[in-house]
């Protein structure tokens, strides 16, 4: 009498960071975030739910290996579906996740990995509303988690149900591209939910940001609506700066951003300057950790490869995207600025998605 569900989900990059919730326990939180799903490719989190009578309690296997014990987050989730299940046969449940990347290293494992996890269980007990239920698991598993749910662009709303929603599909702007660069992957040093926490009991910097918020956000997407790159890119690299200034500003203070982070942002202003039309090429955003997630438009990604591949060169021959990037020998002499060879663990060349998927 086993039944199993398997969803497939991705990690999403916020364009306007969640930073600070007003409510612990239903993570509810203090400003309303923008971000952009990224397609199930290369990274992404799987996991499988099953249930039958004859478990006799909770089980986690993450990577194939079972965990002692469940965390607060994934019983609370689980706490939340058995309540609203209506088949109150179903008692407890097996859960086997796998990322096909590092956890707790800035790239949002949480997200993808709670994402998926609130849509499997919302399938496997057929629970009601299962958008709007499977975005409330999510969220209460993680915050971030909530944009998981959907793809293309999405809103988390601090307001009313503090759901989120598909702005802009995947379609939208199908020549957006995204360039993450791994320099390190290993884990943070602040975890983001004790972090934010810190923020707000000593951050003065942080409720001038909230101000600035909603207004961002309407700029955005007006910007992601007419596809103003230009607007885009600016807004995006501003708010992640403001961003880790409030981390700055948190005492003792939270720095995620190292050497290499700020090597990245000089060298991408450098090379929005060369274009002769002062057109910006690409943006970059920091989540809670040192690792860049680019965003360019089609027709400038090669040419911002072989920037990296100059820059950043490796010797790693497993690395598949410098591996792939023809020799166009772009003239970066007017940027002056030192070479860090093997400064890159990894980098992904990828797109946005269409959201999770059951498999
Ligand atoms: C910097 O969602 O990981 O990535 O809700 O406590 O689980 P919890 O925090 P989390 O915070 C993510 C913060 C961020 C910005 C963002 O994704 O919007």
């Amino acid at each position: 009498d086993c039944l199993s569900v398997t969803c497939q989900a991705s990690p999403n990059i916020a364009l306007i960071k969640y930073w600070g919730k007003r409510n612990e326990e239903l993570i509810l939180p203090d400003n309303d975030s923008l971000s952009i799903t990224l397609d199930l490719g290369e990274l992404h989190s799987d996991t499988t739910v099953s249930t039958s009578s004859s478990m006799t309690c909770d089980t986690f296997y993450f990577d194939g290996i079972q965990q002692t014990k469940l965390s607060k987050r994934m019983q609370k989730v689980l706490d939340e579906v058995r309540r609203r299940a209506k088949n109150d046969q179903i008692k407890f449940v097996e859960i086997r996740s796998h990322n096909t990347f590092p956890a707790s290293s800035g790239l949002a494992s949480s997200a993808s990995a709670y994402a998926s996890l609130a849509i499997a269980l919302t399938k496997l007990f057929n629970l009601e509303n299962p958008q709007s239920t499977a975005a409330y698991l999510a969220r209460i598993g993680s915050g971030s988690a909530v944009r998981s749910v959907y793809g293309g662009f999405v809103r988390w709303s601090s307001e009313g149900e503090c759901l989120s929603s598909c702005i802009y599909p995947v379609e939208h702007w199908p020549e957006l591209r995204l360039i993450i660069l791994i320099f390190n992957s290993s884990k943070k040093p602040v975890s983001s939910t004790d972090a934010m926490q810190r923020t707000r009991e000593t951050s003065t910097l942080f409720q001038a940001r909230l101000s600035t918020v909603n207004d961002k956000i309407e700029k955005l997407i007006q910007a992601i609506k007419i596809k103003d790159f230009n607007t885009f890119a600016k807004i995006v690299m501003m708010d992640s700066s403001q961003f880790h200034a409030v981390c700055m500003d948190t005492y003792p203070p939270v720095i995620y951003l190292n050497e290499q982070s700020k090597h990245l942002i000089d060298l991408v202003h450098a090379f929005n300057k060369t274009d002769e039309n002062e057109t910006m090429k690409v943006a970059y955003t920091f989540d809670a950790g040192p690792n860049p997630f680019c965003f360019i438009r089609e027709e400038h990604a090669d040419e911002f490869l072989s920037l990296l591949k100059h820059f950043y060169p490796s010797n790693n021959d497993n690395d598949n995207v410098h591996k792939q990037v023809s020799n166009i020998d772009g003239n970066f002499s007017s940027i002056n600025l030192p070479i860090m060879a093997n400064a890159l663990e990894r980098i992904v060349l990828t797109k946005i998605g269409s959201g999770p998927k059951i498999i």
